[in-house]
């Protein structure tokens, strides 16, 4: 293991009401994050995952558990991680510069140095053309780019992503995993990540939660065994295609929904 927990969540419970009923989402959700660590949480579509991300962000509650972020508990408290959500959300008002500008002085970066790393860093994601442009005149898959790029700069402790590969061409997709399993491997962020793709949460993750569908539990926890550095090309591996098949048959067997 890398250290002690960044994060941890204690049995995590969570209903919402809709016509007239309880629909419990998540149910008795435990599981952490060390220091350093790169895990991801496989599920089926409407398993909770965007829910769990929101309950870790303090955008919402839990019915029931708790959230400890570096051991200290922070349960419905906000501004603790750097959440990239399922929906690019970025400020209409600002352009593609100021938005990513913006995250680096929320994080007491002096403004002139947050514009100039700004653009560099549009440069490094193929988007310094766009700079100066609205986000809303973007692609989606431009703008899910924009809003990786604003939470990789949030210095927080913990980094939580919520699919934020679905929007792009495989050429693209290939080409930001390459990026951010690069990046990861000199920065060591403790990162959680939502993907449907069990490649993208094999090639990238220490470890992976396979959740079952609603209402979620964690099915299997799995640590993935392959080196770091690790090879873009890891998925080759025969041992690579074996984990592939064995987490989809879990997924088939206890998560049978539609979305994976
Ligand atoms: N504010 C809300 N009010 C009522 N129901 C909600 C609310 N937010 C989420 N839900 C319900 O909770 C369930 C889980 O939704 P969530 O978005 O967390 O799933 P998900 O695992 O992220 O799915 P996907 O993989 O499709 O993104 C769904 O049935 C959804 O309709
Ligand atoms: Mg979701």
């Amino acid at each position: 293991m890398n250290g002690p927990d960044k994060l941890e969540l204690i049995g995590i419970g969570k209903s919402y009401a809709r016509g007239g009923k309880r629909h419990p989402v998540l149910d008795d959700i435990s599981l952490r994050v060390a220091d350093g660590e790169f895990v991801t949480l496989l599920g089926p579509s409407g398993s909770g995952k965007s829910t769990l991300f929101r309950l870790i962000g303090g955008v919402e509650r839990p019915d029931a558990g708790r959230i400890l972020i570096d051991g200290a508990e922070t349960t419905g408290e906000r501004g603790h991680i750097s959440y990239m959500p399922q929906q690019a959300s970025l400020f209409p008002w600002m352009s593609v510069a100021g938005n990513i500008a913006s995250a680096l002085t929320t994080a007491g970066i002096e403004r002139r140095r947050a514009a100039a790393l700004a653009a560099e860093w549009l440069g490094r994601i193929g988007l310094a053309d766009v700079a100066d442009e609205y986000p809303q005149v973007l692609s989606g898959g431009m703008q899910q780019r924009v809003s990786f790029l604003r939470a990789l700069l949030m210095p927080r402790g913990v980094m939580c992503l919520d699919e934020p590969f679905a929007a792009l061409d495989a050429l693209t997709r290939a080409e930001m995993q390459a990026w951010l399993l690069r990046l990861w491997e000199e920065e060591r962020r403790s990162v959680l990540f939502v993907t449907h793709s069990i490649e993208e949460a094999l090639t990238l993750s220490d470890r992976i939660y396979v959740l079952s569908k609603a209402p979620a539990t964690v099915l299997r926890e799995i640590a993935v065994p392959f080196d770091r550095p690790r090879r873009a090309d890891v998925w080759k591996e025969p041992a690579f295609v074996a984990l592939k098949e064995e987490v989809l048959a879990l997924l088939q067997r206890g998560g049978a929904g539609d979305g994976v």
